[in-house]
């Protein structure tokens, strides 16, 4: 088996998103640009990865630290320049993928695909090509008579050459010896005035060596990202392929055109996904469980035949058979065991839930240990935070907190405790009593007159 590697050119400056952040920092479907194009190298089995970063590279670097290998381009001479840093990295490698940072969206087929074309036909080079209607802006492909000549950069093209439909995608598979001595004759004598990684291909046509051609069957795969408005498009592209994918795999989506579910979100099988619901990050869904409408998680763990309605969770972990909202708020680090209940406009923090407990309406649980069984009324408060802290308040087994009632932190209420309804609990509770904390109740007969 011959050894490959990959490098992907990110120096480039990507002016058109105008934006601080890096282009090939933005977000698709919850991850990076380049992180797409990383993970799908990494899953066609090539582990050795190079980095090719030049502006904004600090953000890049440190997403990728300790993932991948990263070589600088200091000034930003060219394709032909950014792959010539790579090249001390390739010592004892024999093939090289060639890609780009900014285009996210080729499937592990296609590459497979590139690599195989470029192995079987025993070529230096293999370009990935794909045609386009409308070509504008990208390398064109010059053939004679069927087979592959050149590529000429569309600043440097014929008018005749501009009619051609098939385009360089800018990915291409290369012997790296090969490649090695046709960089060293490249020069910037084009209309750009750059070191174009499309002269190599000149270089092969006068040494007569052979160059194949894989051809991408669907063209979108192919799209750059070079504004928000590619963005946009390319987050569709991505967002009906994984609808697709956990489709096939069993789950239920009522209406893709409004849920949105990122790359990395784990689905099991007979989940159902209602209308408006965005899944985002490391999420993942049990069997079962009824996610929508109009939900958003964030890096959720949810159990098997839940029901999530109406609700906005991010790092939380929902058990087995719960429910959860309309219009409940559950905040990092909230734990709810397996058959909890979390109704309307309940917010939840930082706080374990345990089997079978319910906290049905107008609550906030913030710092809290809440048991098994235990009933908390509508409009119940933990008082977690004295300007200064935060406190705990832990709630034992079996009790009942009657509505309306505050908890102040640091408290605990011990196994089967009760609290009646409207109490400002300051002080502990002990197991199985019942606290009250209110005034008395004064009646003034006839008070009103007609
Ligand atoms: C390149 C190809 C063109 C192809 C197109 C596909 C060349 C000369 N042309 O053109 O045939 O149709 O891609 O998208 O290669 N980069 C660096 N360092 C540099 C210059 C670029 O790392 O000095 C990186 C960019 O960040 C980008 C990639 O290389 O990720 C492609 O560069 P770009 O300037 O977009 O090339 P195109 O002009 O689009
Ligand atoms: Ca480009």
């Amino acid at each position: 088996m011959p050894k490959w590697a990959a490098v992907i050119m990110a120096a480039g400056k990507g002016t058109r998103m105008k934006s601080k952040l890096p282009k090939v920092m933005h977000r698709l479907a919850g991850k990076p640009l380049i992180a797409h194009v990383f993970d799908t190298v990494q899953q066609i089995g090539i582990d050795k990865t190079i980095l090719i970063l030049g502006h904004g590279k600090e953000p890049i670097e440190s997403y990728f630290r300790g993932k991948v290998q990263v070589v600088f381009q200091d000034e930003q001479l060219g394709t032909g320049h950014a792959v010539m840093q790579a090249l001390p990295e390739l010592e004892g490698v024999d093939h090289v993928l060639v890609l780009s940072g900014d285009q996210p969206l080729f499937r592990v087929e296609t590459l497979q695909h590139l690599l195989d074309v470029h192995e079987r036909e025993d070529a230096v080079a293999t370009v990935l090509t794909a045609c386009f209607q409308d070509p504008f802006g990208y390398g064109r492909i010059v053939r004679s008579g069927g087979a592959f000549q050149m590529i000429v950069e569309e600043k440097d093209a014929q008018p005749e050459e501009r009619l051609i439909a098939e385009i360089n995608t800018g990915t291409y598979g290369f012997k790296v010896s090969a490649l090695r001595e046709a960089l060293a004759e490249l020069t910037p004598q084009n209309a750009q005035g750059e070191y174009y990684l499309t002269g190599v291909f000149d270089v092969f046509q006068r040494s007569h060596n052979k160059v194949a051609t894989a051809l991408v069957e669907d063209p979108g795969e192919a799209l750059g990202i070079n504004s928000r408005v590619q963005l946009a498009e390319a987050e569709r592209t991505l967002r009906q392929r994984i609808l697709a994918y956990w489709m096939a795999e069993g789950v239920t989506i009522v209406d893709p055109d409004t849920t949105h579910i990122d790359a990395e979100v784990e689905l099991a099988q007979d989940v159902i996904v209602l209308p408006f619901t965005m899944l985002q990050g490391r999420t993942t869904i049990g069997e079962d469980a009824i996610i929508g409408p109009h939900v958003l998680l964030d890096c959720c763990r949810c159990g098997k035949g839940s029901e999530i309605t109406h609700t906005v969770a991010r790092e939380v972990v929902v058990g087995d058979g719960c429910k959860v909202g309309p219009f409940a708020y559950l905040r990092p680090g909230t734990e709810l065991g397996s058959d909890v209940k979390v109704g309307d406009f309940v917010e939840v923090k930082n706080s374990k839930v345990g089997q079978g407990s319910k906290i049905p309406h107008l609550s906030y649980i913030g710092d809290a240990d809440i048991g098994q069984a235990v009933n908390i009324g509508a409009g119940t408060i933990t008082c977690n935070y004295d300007g200064m802290k935060k406190y705990l308040t832990v709630i034992g087994d079996h009790c009942f907190v009657g509505s309306n009632s505050n908890l102040v932190a640091p408290v605990t209420v011990g196994e089967g405790a009760y609290i009646g309804a409207g109490s400002t609990i300051t002080k502990d509770v002990p197991a199985r009593a019942l606290a009250v904390e209110r005034s008395r109740q004064v009646i003034r007969e006839d008070w009103h007159r007609e």
